[in-house]
């Protein structure tokens, strides 16, 4: 049994979570890293639902290098990192810019310093399609041209695959990949976990579960007028759980020294393009529930078409995204019920 340690930052966050069930089911100790600012301690429970297992956490900003100091203090022997600790909303980064920027960047700077002197082999990074920006064509690989970010969320992601770059280029001990999720969606099977908002959700499922739930009157789609087959905008939906296999198999690449570069970058879609309305049909074909909506005028800063080309992914780390639309759809409508049922929601 491997009992290798591994640090999540972010790792009661959506994404986070996701991904330590899954370690903890292969084998790999965890500690946890989060400030609690968009997450609850509570999801520490439905990981132990799920895995029989308490992952170790630490309450602290990852932003902040004392406590992180501390935190490789007390855990000696951090053998990997998975850095999901990050502001993530694109329209509060417009407001809000220095948070982000100080935010996200300092972390992975703390953890890079860190990883130096603490002899820690590796580090998966949470990029992002947006680095591809609207793209000139679909879908995107790997090579596809990285566009100017329209926000400063966006900006975040290709600084920080150029910090990571640079430190590595500049003969850092270790290795580092570099996974561009598309739109994950979905939650655990079992409903023990899932993505959990705070106020109006501004992305499209938890909007969409929250209205079919009653929470919200109607959902709006913004915009019927691109140039789509429906109108309406497309992206690459990506379940969560398949998502969270990524980072199992991307930190044992480097753990257990298989990478083929000491910095590999990789897109994680399913390589399907759906449409909103193809989504919102899509739920209500699977949950056999309605989704009152309307269309409303376009979204600033909306991209009108993206998805992945999986295929470096499939091919190099043998992953494939496997859960169908109609089942990630069906956890997160188990989950919203889960929110509701235990009266968060
Ligand atoms: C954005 C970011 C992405 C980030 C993600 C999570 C960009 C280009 N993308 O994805 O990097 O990781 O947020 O914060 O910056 N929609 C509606 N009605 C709604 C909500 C959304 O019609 O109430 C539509 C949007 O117009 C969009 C699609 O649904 O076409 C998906 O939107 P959303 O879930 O917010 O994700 P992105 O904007 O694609």
């Amino acid at each position: 049994m491997n009992k290798e340690l591994i640090l999540v930052t972010g790792g009661t966050g959506y994404i986070g979570s996701h991904t330590v069930v899954e370690l903890q089911n292969a084998g790999y100790d965890v500690v946890i890293v989060d400030n609690l600012y968009n997450s609850n301690i509570e999801v520490l429970d439905g990981i132990e639902q799920i895995t029989g297992k308490r992952p170790h956490f630490e309450e602290a900003d990852c932003a902040d290098p004392i406590a992180m100091r501390h935190l490789f203090e007390k855990y000696q022997g951090i053998s990997g990192i998975i850095n999901f600790a990050a502001s993530k909303a694109v329209g509060e980064s417009m407001q809000r810019p220095i948070m982000y920027y100080r935010n996200n960047l300092n972390t992975l700077m703390n953890l890079l310093d860190l990883m130096e002197e603490y002899s820690v082999k590796g580090i998966v990074f949470s990029s992002s399609c947006t680095v591809y920006g609207e793209p000139d064509v679909n879908p995107v690989t790997e090579e596809s041209p990285i566009k100017k970010a329209t926000s400063p969320y966006g900006n975040t992601k290709q600084i920080c695959e150029e910090i990571i770059t640079d430190v590595i280029n500049a003969g850092a001990s270790f290795k580092s990949v570099i996974l561009r999720y598309f739109n994950p969606i979905g939650a655990h099977p079992s409903a023990e976990i899932g993505e959990l908002p705070n106020g109006v959700p501004q992305n499209l499922i938890p909007y969409l579960t929250q209205t079919a739930i009653g929470i919200r009157k109607e959902l709006s789609v913004f915009g019927d007028d691109y140039d789509t087959p429906d109108g309406s905008c497309i992206r690459d939906f990506i379940n969560v759980v398949d998502l969270a296999k990524a980072h199992v198999i991307a930190i044992r690449r480097m753990l257990e020294d298989k990478s083929e570069s000491k910095i590999e970058i990789f897109n994680l879609g399913t390589g399907i393009g759906l449409s909103v309305k193809e989504l919102i049909a899509s739920f209500e074909r699977a949950t056999g529930v309605k989704v009152p909506h309307k269309i409303v005028g376009r979204r600033a800063g909306d991209i009108e078409k993206v998805w992945a080309n999986p295929s470096h992914a499939n091919n190099v780390l043998g992953w494939k995204a496997e859960i169908s639309i109609d089942d990630t759809m069906r956890s997160a409508w188990a989950w919203q019920c889960r929110l509701r049922e235990k009266g968060i929601m």
